[in-house]
């Protein structure tokens, strides 16, 4: 089963990912997370991606579709995954529709996450990661047990570079003037199903999971 959680920055695609991963035992595909690791481990795609998402602009497409097409044909992916943050321009779901196709495989669900834009902002501006096993929290709807300490591995968080209010404002841009127009384009192939995802955590992975294991509840606007 293949899944793509779709929505604007800060809509909650990475925390309702780790939700998919250990209810149905797929990996998470994040391009964000792997792209942070590459600046991290300041390889030569990394350095060439650090300006552009400090600046809170996407990545060339050739570059994310490289990093999927590695991920998606390994082995742990061979009984599906759930993307997040990809495909966020037209030609990048088209290629992925062409990559899944050379493997016999196909988009199952994608699920729509929608905030309104004031939401995104509060969320984005209290967002902490832990760096070492990557888990999400916020300082005030998703506490760790521990202030500034991840519940799963006892790691310092850390706030994102791109978390700046500046930054923060252009990934929402980018998102309305590049990503947005996704959302009929899966329309039109009738695998989208929208959810409000302003509710707390656990409703929403409620929703997520009936859309998956019924195959179809949700808005299918
Ligand atoms: P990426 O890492 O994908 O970032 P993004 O899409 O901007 O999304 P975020 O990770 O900020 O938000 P999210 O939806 O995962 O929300 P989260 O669950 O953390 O991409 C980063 C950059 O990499 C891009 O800007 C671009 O430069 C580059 N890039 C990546 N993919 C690319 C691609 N395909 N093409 C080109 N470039 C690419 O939640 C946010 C906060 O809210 C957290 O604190 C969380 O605890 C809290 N929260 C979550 N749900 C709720 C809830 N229901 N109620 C209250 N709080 C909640
Ligand atoms: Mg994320």
């Amino acid at each position: 089963m293949n899944v793509v959680l779709f929505g604007p920055p800060g809509s909650g695609k990475g925390t309702q990912a780790q939700f998919v991963v250990e209810r149905y035992c797929i990996p998470q595909i994040s391009t964000g997370d792997m792209l942070r690791a590459a600046v991290k481990a300041k390889s030569p795609l990394g350095n060439m991606a650090k300006a552009i998402m400090d600046a809170g602009g996407l990545v060339s497409d050739e570059i994310v579709l490289g990093l999927v097409k590695d991920r998606v044909s390994q082995d742990d992916c061979a009984s599906g995954f759930v993307l997040d943050g990809f495909p966020r321009t037209i030609s990048q779901a088209d290629s992925l529709i062409t990559l899944l196709d050379g493997f016999s495989k196909k988009i199952d669900f994608v699920i729509s996450l929608d905030v309104d834009s004031q939401e995104l902002i509060s969320r984005l501006s209290g967002r902490r990661t832990c760096p070492v096993c990557g888990k999400g929290y916020h300082v005030i709807y998703n506490k760790p047990e521990r202030e500034g300490v991840c519940d799963s591995c006892g790691a310092l968080l850390v706030q994102r570079d791109d978390d700046t209010e500046n930054t923060v404002i252009n990934r929402l841009n980018v998102y309305e003037m590049q990503t947005a127009a996704l959302k009929s384009y899966f329309k039109d192939l009738g695998i989208l199903h929208c959810v409000s995802g302003s509710g707390s955590i656990s409703d929403i992975q409620t929703q997520i999971s009936s859309i998956i294991d019924i195959g179809g509840i949700g808005d299918h606007s």
